[in-house]
C-alpha cells in the first residue's frame, strides 16, 4: 500500500535518518553532518510555519521518502529525496502528483515550482525533466555549480 500524508512531528526520527544519508547529504547545498538536535529545532520551525509543506511516503507502512515545498510569494522551491530502495519505481512521481494536487488546490495563489539542482545530480535533473520541469537557467548556491528548472503550474500531471 502506498500513502502519502502531510509530515508531523512522529514522522522526526524517519526524516533524520534520511537526510542523514551520504547520497542525500551530497546532492544538499549544505552537505554537512546534521545532529539530532538540530534537526528536532529545525522540523519544530518547520511544523509550525505556514510557508513549509512537507509530504511524507510510505509504503507498506514503512517509511520511504518525502518532499518539501517552500513557499515564497507566487512560487515554491521543491526538495526530495527517496530512500535508495524506493528508487527507480515512479515512486518520486507518484509522491510529486499528490503534493502538486494539494499544492495547486490549497495554494491558489503559488503559480511556479522551483527545483534548484547540483550539476553533478543528472538523475534529478532526469527526474524533474520527466515531471514537465524545463531548464531555466545555470546558477550558483552555496559556491556549488547548479542548476534552476522550473514548473508552470497548470502543467498536465504525467
Ligand atoms: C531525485 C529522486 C527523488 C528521483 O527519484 P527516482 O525514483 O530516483 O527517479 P526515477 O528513477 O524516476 O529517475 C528519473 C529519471 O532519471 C533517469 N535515471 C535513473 N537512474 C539514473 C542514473 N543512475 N543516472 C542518471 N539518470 C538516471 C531515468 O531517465 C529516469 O527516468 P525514466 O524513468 O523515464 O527512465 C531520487 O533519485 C533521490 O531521492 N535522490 C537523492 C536525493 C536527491 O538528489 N534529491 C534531489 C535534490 S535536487
Amino acid at each position: 500500500m502506498i500513502e502519502v500524508r502531510k509530515a508531523d512531528w512522529k514522522d522526526c526520527k524517519d526524516l533524520y535518518e534520511l537526510a542523514s544519508k551520504e547520497e542525500i547529504r551530497s546532492a544538499s547545498f549544505h552537505p554537512e553532518k546534521i545532529e539530532f538536535q538540530d534537526h528536532e529545532n529545525w522540523l519544530k520551525k518547520i511544523l509550525k510555519s505556514e510557508n513549509e509543506i512537507i509530504y511524507v511516503l510510505f509504503i507498506d507502512n514503512v517509511f520511504a521518502g518525502q518532499l518539501r515545498f517552500s513557499l515564497t510569494n507566487d512560487f515554491c522551491t521543491i526538495g526530495i529525496s527517496l530512500n535508495e530502495k524506493a528508487r527507480g519505481k515512479n515512486l518520486a512521481v507518484f509522491l510529486f502528483n499528490k503534493a502538486y494536487v494539494e499544492l495547486r488546490n490549497n495554494y491558489k495563489n503559488i503559480r511556479q515550482i522551483k527545483a534548484f539542482i547540483k550539476n553533478e545530480n543528472i538523475r534529478s535533473q532526469n527526474y524533474f525533466k520527466k515531471l514537465g520541469f524545463s531548464f531555466f537557467k545555470n546558477t550558483t548556491i552555496n559556491n556549488c555549480d547548479a542548476q534552476e528548472w522550473i514548473f508552470d503550474i497548470g502543467k498536465v500531471l504525467l
